[in-house]
């Protein structure tokens, strides 16, 4: 009996060692912890319970079966990020490169099988040479089977993918599907093909880095969501990160303690709003000042930075911000910026999040690039997903609502729960000078004609006249309005009609 038990200890150990020291002091000569390092530091102190770690591949194929790595590749299990439950999976390097075999697969998917049954999210932390080549089509069905979970899961639990090491080939799909792709910089990549068949394919020479690294990534493509330094800065911020999610789209974000007053007022707030309507300032500082205190956490910070997304607490409750930004192309709506937005729009709808919107748009960005872009089909994401919302709505026009930009951004129009305007508000179809242009056409000179127009619709009145506004507000008082709204809308209850799913434009 104590020769079972030693067994079972040994193995354990091994298990412990995944690949083995010598490769352990790879990964670390790399700047990378490893796949257990990596969830010590994401859960907190001893919550973690290990699922399968006697788990070893069945291939037979390429003398495999005298090579078997106790837990195959990949460390599984649950455990708390500041004592709520998460799922885990992190992939070992060190252990056949982390290269996903059919085992590896049902890993992983028994985890996610768990994590829907008790409404959990589900961390991945990627770090894979990809399909294992020795198991063939056992590993691109492990593949599958793992898409198949991640969109079944999507919308029901928050999935996280922090990629922290390469991801090539099938296995950026599962990223992909999940609601967010962090990055490290200069040690992960995320590429559907290589630097070597992009050469052999297109004659293009790009390094790794440049073809699928964080900056490629967070900057360009818009596949990631963040990226950070290192492994440590990664996880810590994820766990601050998670702080904001629910478990489930079936439970409530606690509240957290917070020392900002509800009720305080902001004088500067009265004031950031240049005079000069062409004049830039920063959303962000807006935002900042309205939110508790340190709370804003913004996601694709250098993505379509003419939009602003990201969470923040009020009176310690998330909500989800998404702004124009007036200092990066005057806050103009673009492919990009839509399809940024929109994503996140329906993510925070999808798990209850309130939708708090700071408008500030010139319009829609004219051109060829953007109508041949298809800038009509991109931007039509962002209005169904404002206007497929239920979640408490909540829209501060700090400044221009042009055009059909206005109706967008989560217009009263689109059951918008409260929409206000602060004082210096211009909601028109357009701004004066090219409005004149048009109407006044036949008359020289314009000047009085543009005053006219300014007077008349460079201001809030006419669309408060209209109820498309419901208020308008003094700045230095959002936050206090906005919380007591927040509370007020707390048992909002919205239904979209009953259908199999919507078919919002893609
Ligand atoms: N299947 C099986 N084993 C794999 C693997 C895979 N897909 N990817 C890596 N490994 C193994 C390697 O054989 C090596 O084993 P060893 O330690 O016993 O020698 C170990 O993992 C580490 O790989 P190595 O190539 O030494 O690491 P690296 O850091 O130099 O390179 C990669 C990493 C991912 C770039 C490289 O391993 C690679 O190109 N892998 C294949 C990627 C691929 O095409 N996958 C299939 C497409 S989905």
């Amino acid at each position: 009996e104590t020769a079972v038990l030693q067994r079972i200890d040994a193995k354990r150990a091994e298990a412990f060692l995944g690949g083995g020291q010598k490769r352990i002091d790879t990964q670390h000569g790399k700047g990378k912890l490893t796949a257990r390092e990596r969830i010590d530091l994401l859960l907190d102190t001893d919550s973690f319970r290990e699922y399968d770690a006697f788990v070893e591949h069945q291939c037979y194929d390429f003398d495999m079966n005298k090579q078997k790595i106790t837990g195959d590749g990949v460390v599984t299990g649950y455990g708390t990020i500041n004592g709520r439950l998460v799922y885990v999976f992190s992939q070992d390097f060190t252990a056949f490169g982390g290269s996903l075999s059919k085992t590896h697969a049902q890993k992983i998917c028994k985890i996610m099988d768990q994590a829907m049954l008790v409404g959990a999210p589900v961390i991945g932390l990627n770090d894979s040479g990809g399909a294992r080549i020795q198991e063939g089509v056992d590993s691109l069905g492990g593949y599958a089977d793992i898409f198949q979970k991640n969109v079944l899961a999507s919308g029901v639990v928050p999935q996280i993918s922090l990629i922290m090491g390469p991801c090539a080939g099938g296995a950026v799909y599962s990223p992909a599907l999940t609601d967010f792709t962090f990055m490290v910089r200069d040690t992960s990549y995320l590429f559907v093909t290589g630097p070597d068949v992009v050469k052999a394919v297109t004659n293009e020479e790009v390094t790794q880095e440049e073809l699928g690294g964080a900056k490629a990534h967070t900057t360009k493509s818009g596949v990631a969501h963040l990226a950070f330094d290192n492994d440590v800065e990664a996880l810590l911020k994820l766990r601050e990160f998670v702080d904001f999610l629910p478990l489930s789209s079936q439970n409530e974000v606690p509240k957290r303690r917070t020392d900002d007053p509800s009720e305080r007022a902001d004088a500067a707030l009265d004031t950031i709003v240049p005079v000069d309507s062409t004049k830039a300032y920063d959303i962000k500082k807006v935002i900042s000042r309205i939110v508790d205190t340190n709370t804003f956490f913004e996601i694709m910070p250098d993505f379509a930075k003419n939009m602003v997304i990201g969470f923040a607490r009020l009176d310690g409750r998330t909500v989800s911000i998404v702004a124009n930004q007036p200092l990066v192309s005057s806050g103009v709506l673009d492919i990009n910026a839509s399809i940024k937005a929109a994503r996140w729009v329906r993510f925070c709808d999808a798990f209850n999040i309130p939708l708090l919107t700071f408008v500030d748009v010139p319009g829609f960005l004219p051109g060829t690039s953007q109508e041949h872009g298809g800038i009509i089909r991109n931007g039509a994401k962002l209005l169904y997903a404002f206007a497929e919302a239920t979640v408490p709505k909540i829209t501060v026009i700090t400044r221009k609502a042009y055009g059909g930009a206005y109706d967008v951004m989560s217009s009263k129009h689109l059951r918008g729960d409260l929409n206000y305007s602060w004082p210096t508000g211009e909601i028109a179809v357009m701004g004066a000078k090219g409005a004149v242009e048009i109407i006044f056409r036949n008359v020289k000179d314009k000047t009085q004609a543009e005053a006219d127009y300014v007077a008349k619709f460079a201001n809030p009145l006419p669309a408060a006249q209209r109820g498309f506004l419901d208020d308008i507000i003094v700045p230095s008082t959002t936050r206090s309005r906005i919380i007591r709204d927040l509370k007020m809308l707390k048992t909002k209850t919205l239904r979209n009609p009953a259908k199999k799913h919507g078919n919002i434009p893609l």
